[in-house]
């Protein structure tokens, strides 16, 4: 399991959340045992002010042996920044859409691809490792349906740039069962199940179906967003990513090992919602607030 709540979450919140709840945020989910937490992005801080202290949280936190705290970054300046604030493993992000490109990066999907073999080169040289995301795999708010063959492109021009993982993203959640697993069969002619991951956002309630149908397919990783914080700022009408404690929940019947502990998780999760006023969306949380009160 990979959090990408302080990065995916935090930067579709209306408001701002201080360095310092950034940083508790993000020790709190390393405690509960993940061993990857996306930690913020360097991208333009007039486009997405929630990430501008990305640097000062980077500086903040407890970095915790054998976990990584990867950041987004969309070109060289980006990395750069990501390199000085001591960042151990970047993402590069792409899509599968060109208008949804064009939106996001203010690029091309070429040109995204252009400004990040550079990043993919220069991490390489640090030996950092970069992680790949494509954007839109099962439908764009612009265009609509999104073929498998676009996904595959991109997916297979960043393993060949040298990320060592391909993240999937749903970003607008319209995914279902037996098209994530088609997309699935399609992207690994190209790039090795293994190497996948996916990132399903919720918005028609199918994120966990998704999840279970490609882990049937081979995929090991999933994205997951605690107290189903997230969306993309450039996507309206996408809802949060898939509830981390949920994603546990659902592993932890299945026999599945992920070493996340779900009560340090679902208190992750409840500590960042005092901080953005609002009640966890994870059904994990709802339901021990219903119940047993743990
Ligand atoms: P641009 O406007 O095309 O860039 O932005 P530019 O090169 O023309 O520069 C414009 C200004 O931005 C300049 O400043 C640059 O210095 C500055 P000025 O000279 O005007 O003062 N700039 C930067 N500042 C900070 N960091 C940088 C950087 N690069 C240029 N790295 C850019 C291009 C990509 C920067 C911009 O469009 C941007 O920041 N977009 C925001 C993208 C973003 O963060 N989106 C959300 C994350 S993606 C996502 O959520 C999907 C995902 O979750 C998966 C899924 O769900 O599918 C990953
Ligand atoms: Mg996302």
């Amino acid at each position: 399991m990979v959090e990408v709540g302080p990065r995916d979450g935090l930067q579709n919140e209306a408001g701002t959340v201080p360095a310092a709840v950034r940083i508790g945020f993000i020790d709190r989910l390393a405690e509960a045992g993940f061993r990857v937490v996306e930690a913020g992005s360097f991208v333009s801080a007039e486009r997405v002010p929630q990430m501008a202290d990305t640097a000062a949280v980077m500086a903040g936190i407890a970095r915790k042996p054998g976990v990584s705290y990867p950041v987004l970054v969309p070109n060289m300046k980006g990395f750069e920044a990501a390199v000085a604030a001591g960042a151990g493993e970047v993402a590069v992000f792409a899509a599968a859409s060109e208008t949804f490109s064009r939106k996001n990066i203010n690029c091309s999907i070429s040109g995204s691809l252009e400004r990040f073999a550079p990043v993919c080169a220069a991490a390489k040289a640090r030996a950092m490792p970069v992680r790949g995301y494509v954007s839109c795999v099962l439908g764009c708010p612009y265009e609509g349906d999104v073929p498998a063959a676009a996904v595959t492109r991109v997916a297979g021009r960043l393993l060949a740039m040298g990320c060592y993982e391909i993240s999937l993203g749903d970003t607008i959640g319209v995914g279902t069962p037996a098209r994530a697993q088609d997309l699935v069969d399609a992207v690994a002619r190209v790039v090795p199940v293994e190497k996948l991951a996916v990132h399903f956002h919720d918005t028609y309630g199918q994120a966990l179906a998704n999840i279970l149908a490609v882990l049937e397919r081979g995929v090991a990783v999933t994205d997951g967003s605690v107290a189903g914080l997230g969306g993309c700022p450039y996507a309206d009408g996408a809802s949060g990513n898939v509830a981390s404690e949920d994603v546990r929940y659902m592993l932890g019947g299945l026999g599945v090992e992920t070493g996340i502990d779900l009560d340090a998780l679902v208190e992750a999760g409840r500590f960042i919602c005092a901080a953005l006023g609002r009640e966890p969306a994870s059904k994990v949380a709802l339901a021990w607030a219903g119940g047993d009160g743990r």
